[in-house]
């Protein structure tokens, strides 16, 4: 079980996006983002701000929802950010190539429930829910112990 290392609330699109900003200065190549969030939680507002704050040049950041996976150059190396709403199994997953790219690119993943046994198991859940208005609690959850020390930066400095 993965345990809450972290939980915030934001009360404006732009705090959220501060906070991705925030979690993508602690990245790595191979870091995996599981972002979890009912439709309009924040899930793309929150990949779009981590994304274009790793480029020199921010690139415009679609959802993923009709194309799955859109990937970026960024100062981190490849970046995948995909929308897995629409895949049913995981031999789609594989096809994608999207196993090989979350154990060498950073990978932000939304609706991961789809990955089920591909699930990275040192990934970091952001847990995104709508509590009406402009507020959302934003919880992060990981079994892994080096997520714990990455997180305490941002939130020492940041929050
Ligand atoms: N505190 C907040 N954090 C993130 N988004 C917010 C917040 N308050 C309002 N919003 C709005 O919620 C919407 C989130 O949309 P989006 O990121 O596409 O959701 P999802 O990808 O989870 O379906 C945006 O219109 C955004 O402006
Ligand atoms: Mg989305």
């Amino acid at each position: 079980m993965a345990s809450i290392l972290y939980h915030t609330e934001t009360t404006s699109p732009d705090q959220t996006a501060d906070l991705a900003v925030s979690i993508g200065q602690v990245l790595k190549a191979g870091d995996c983002l599981l972002l979890v969030g009912s439709v309009g939680a924040g899930k793309s507002l929150f990949a779009r701000a981590l994304i274009q704050s790793l480029q020199d040049t921010p690139e415009d950041v679609p959802s993923p929802t009709f194309t799955i996976v859109q990937t970026y150059e960024t100062k981190l190396g490849d970046l995948w950010h995909c929308d897995l709403y629409r895949i049913s199994s995981p031999h789609e997953v594989i096809e994608l190539g999207l196993d090989d790219a979350m154990a060498t690119a950073v990978t932000l993943i939304e609706w991961p429930k789809n990955l089920a046994d591909l699930t990275p198991p040192d990934a970091l859940t952001i847990r995104i829910n709508d509590l009406g208005g402009d507020v959302r609690k934003l919880s992060f959850e990981s079994t892994d112990a080096d997520w714990a020390a990455s997180l305490e930066k941002v939130f020492e400095n940041a929050v």
